[in-house]
């Protein structure tokens, strides 16, 4: 079959992804520039579909008003939570705007839950602390367990209203570079079955996170790291990927997310003995210390025998106990949460202790961005008109370790900044489009079709996801890296003998699956050798046989994968302009010891 592209479109302003971040720029741009032409493409069937959806438990923003909180106290937690690995410019720029952010979805009819003064609740996090690691405190703002469906419902709304255009089952092939400049992408109309090419005088990827690489997640199904294998096979490279986030309690069997919330409102970690074993991990912050610690307490606990058998799942795991909580903290402030333990497993929060396990849940690393989410070469240098934010960037505001409810805080911010750049970006723009000729997907994708052989898309998929689960997990070794490494090169090599039964383009599952299985394959890979090279501690990326944080490792890890397939490593510096400014908090943000 020819591949080939049907038609052109052109706009102002294309963006690859429809959620939180996606949205978020949208609005921010037709708020400043009535008229844009914004194309925005979802992989899924509607935007609403879009993981932002399912966030849970809320976003960190200091109050102006909170006599107990302070800016200052958020950019130290978040610069403490990272290992000292986010750049401090970022955290700056990002915790300062926080509350403006929350302004401006309050003001666009967003549900926020109330206290009964009618003020915005606040609930604790793990590592929000006042007074640089004093006592815990209230900063996050939220909208029950269901913060991420208003954040959606609010931006898509906005979005909408200002005449955003939506092409829905479509995804980004190709970027179209040329020069150091973006003009657009390729993309599959996958309802139609045709390639279309769109220009754009700025790109925009928000593409969400990477989850399914790993079998255990508490990501939805779609979220295969798209965005960071477009920007790879550019040959552009991708940001600290071995640092990948386990959120401490997924839910066992499904791997869903039972949100930290749980432990903010009371939650107890308990073994098979019903100790609670925090205290022996994290003596200050107990169930409140960063997920990194948690996740690795509830594994250590396993580790040493003290776990439970789940006897449905043959899944190891250790308790949430709820039940002390009073019945109101159950319906109002953990609906939904309570309601996926019943479906799931069928357990009453109320009354039965509830099963958890770390589950993957969020990437730090991600597509290289400065402060702006501009993205940048390894070299430093700024791609004209081509942006990310969300989950699929690296600002990057984590470092090797996010905050719980910093990342919808992240993705809505930097959805804002990236907006208000690409507002900037287009009054330097000529009026024509400039049309680059693609060059790698008519190869790319006619080879999916015309293979042969035996070998199967979701046994391959399968295999990646249990290797990258049980060996590049919450604990790694060099043994277990280069396990997962040998593993991926010997799937990669079997990719080539899938032959896709259904060659016709329109409605194509099966091709969808084998795209994705090239970009599960490429972020795997890019994830590997950063743990590889990282011969040290940090944050989420834990080193059995490296088992402290070093001083040789404090930068960024840049990996870029060439078209032979070999991984190239380059360094970032972490920008430290806090400490660097000097004055009254400044020693807060040296390389701090990391302890809770
Ligand atoms: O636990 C949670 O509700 C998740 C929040 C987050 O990842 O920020």
């Amino acid at each position: 079959m020819k591949i080939e592209i049907a038609t052109t479109l052109r706009c102002d302003v294309l963006i690859i992804g429809a959620g939180g971040a996606a949205l978020r720029s949208g609005a921010e741009i037709l708020e400043t520039r009535p008229g844009t032409s914004i194309i925005a493409l979802t992989k899924v069937t509607h935007p609403q579909k879009s993981h932002t959806s399912t966030a849970q438990g809320g976003l960190a923003a200091v109050d102006p008003k909170d006599p107990l909180d302070s800016t200052i106290y958020h950019m130290f937690d978040t610069w403490k939570g990272s290992d000292c690995t986010a750049d401090q410019n970022v955290v700056k720029i990002i915790c300062e705007s926080a509350w403006e952010q929350i302004l401006w979805l309050e003001n666009r009819g967003m549900h926020f839950s109330r206290n009964r003064d009618g003020r915005l609740s606040k609930r604790t996090f793990g590592g929000h602390t006042r007074n640089f690691g004093e006592s815990s405190v209230y900063r996050a703002v939220f909208e029950a367990d269901r913060t991420g469906k208003g954040i959606m419902d609010t931006s898509w709304g906005e979005t909408l209203k200002k005449g955003i255009r939506f092409l829905n089952q479509t995804i980004g092939v190709e970027l179209l570079i040329e020069s150091g400049q973006c003009h657009g992408v390729v993309a599959l109309k996958q309802k139609e079955g045709v390639f279309v090419k769109i220009l754009a005088k700025a790109t925009i990827i928000a593409t969400g996170g990477s989850g399914q690489v790993y079998r255990v997640t508490t990501n939805c199904r779609q979220n295969t790291g798209d965005g960071l294998a477009l920007v790879l096979q550019a040959g552009l490279p991708v940001m600290d990927p071995e640092a990948v986030q386990f959120h401490p309690t997924g839910i066992v069997g499904p791997g869903i997310l039972a949100s930290e919330t749980l432990r903010s409102v009371g939650g107890i970690l308990r073994n098979k003995d019903l100790e609670p074993f925090m205290v022996g991990y994290a003596p200050k912050m107990k169930e409140l210390a960063p997920r990194d610690l948690v996740a690795r307490a509830i594994e250590s606990e396993i580790r040493e025998g003290r776990g439970i058998i789940n006897p449905d799942h043959d899944i190891a795991h250790v308790w949430i106990d709820l039940t002390h909580l009073p019945a109101e903290v159950h319906e109002k402030q953990i609906p939904e949460v309570s309601s996926f333990f019943k479906r799931y497993v069928n357990l009453d929060t109320k009354t039965d202790l509830c099963p958890v396990r770390p589950s993957n849940h969020y990437h730090m690393g991600g597509i290289p961005t400065n402060a702006w989410g501009e993205i940048e070469d390894q070299n430093h240098r700024i791609i004209a008109g081509l942006y990310a934010a969300g989950e699929c960037a690296a600002a990057s505001f984590h470092g090797f370790n996010r905050l719980g409810t910093n990342s919808i805080l992240e993705l809505i911010t930097m959805g804002s900044l990236v907006g208000k750049r690409v507002v900037e970006y287009l009054k330097e723009q000529p009026e024509t489009h400039h049309e680059p000729t693609p060059e790698s997907f008519p190869k790319r994708f006619s080879g999916y079709l015309a293979s042969g052989g035996t070998e199967s898309i979701g046994k391959l998929r399968s295999r990646l996801r249990t290797v990258m689960t049980d060996k590049v997990s919450v604990f790694r070794t060099e043994e277990s890296i280069a396990e997962a490494i040998e593993t991926i090169a010997d799937i990669e090599e079997r990719t080539g003998k899938i032959a896709i039964v259904n060659r016709r383009l329109p409605m194509n599952q099966e091709l969808l699956q084998r795209w994705e299985l090239d970009n599960l394959l490429l972020v795997a890979k890019s994830i590997c050798h950063g743990a590889r090279y990282r011969k040290e501690s940090r944050g989420a990326h834990f080193r059995d046989d490296y088992n402290k944080r070093l001083d040789e490792f404090n930068h960024h890890t840049l990996i870029g994968i060439d078209s032979r397939g070999a991984c190239h490593l380059q360094r970032r510096e972490i920008d430290m302009s806090i400490f660097e400014a000097g004055g009254e908090h400044s020693t807060h943000f040296d390389f701090i010891e990391r302890s809770y």
